[in-house]
């Protein structure tokens, strides 16, 4: 296992805008129906979610978007800097994620990857994830602050 080198694990913070929007569209986790400044502000509006960054020398390099929703804990936009993928900085996202969940009391972590996505579904099975052998299904409830966007569209 590979040890990304003095990292500091940290959660998202307002000066962060701009790096973690650039970090998710260059590791290819961006959207067009998802807009990246709500996504990061409705993870940050309470005690049960958040978003984790790996920042190397001053710098963004690897994000977690880590909640609970009363049952179980979910992570999202999982992105490492694609000049440092392959280094163990995934893993080190990772790890900080379930242990912000389990100090929650939260034992069990889901979360979804895209059917073409073959090399994040390798990933996660070497860190543990198993395929639960259910389907998602989705429905667009309410538009909240994003009325106007593409908002409507669905997807994770
Ligand atoms: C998926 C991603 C987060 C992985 O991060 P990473 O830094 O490249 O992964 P790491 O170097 O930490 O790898 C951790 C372990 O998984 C293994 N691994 C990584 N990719 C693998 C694959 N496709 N198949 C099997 N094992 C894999 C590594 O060998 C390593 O094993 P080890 O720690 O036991 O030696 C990163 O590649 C990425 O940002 N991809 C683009 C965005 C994306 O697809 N995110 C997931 C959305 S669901």
């Amino acid at each position: 296992m590979s040890v990304p080198e003095a990292i500091v694990v940290r959660p998202i913070a307002e000066a962060d805008l701009d790096q973690v929007t650039s970090l998710w569209q260059a590791a290819g986790v961006s959207r067009p129906w998802n807009d990246p400044a709500a996504d990061i502000a409705f993870a940050r509006r309470g005690p049960h979610s958040t978003i984790l960054l790996a920042e190397q020398a001053g710098r963004v390099v690897a994000s977690a978007m880590v909640g609970e929703d009363g049952h179980r804990g979910w992570v999202y936009y999982v992105a490492v800097d694609p000049a440092l993928q392959g280094g163990g900085l995934g893993r080190a996202i990772m790890c900080a994620a379930e242990q912000w969940l389990a100090g929650r009391g939260v034992w069990k972590v889901q979360l979804l990857i895209r059917e073409d996505n073959a090399r994040a579904r390798g990933f996660y099975e070497r860190l543990g994830y198993r395929d639960t052998r259910t389907s998602c299904l989705q429905k667009v409830i309410g538009q909240q602050a994003r009325a106007g966007s593409a908002r409507t569209r669905q997807g994770p």
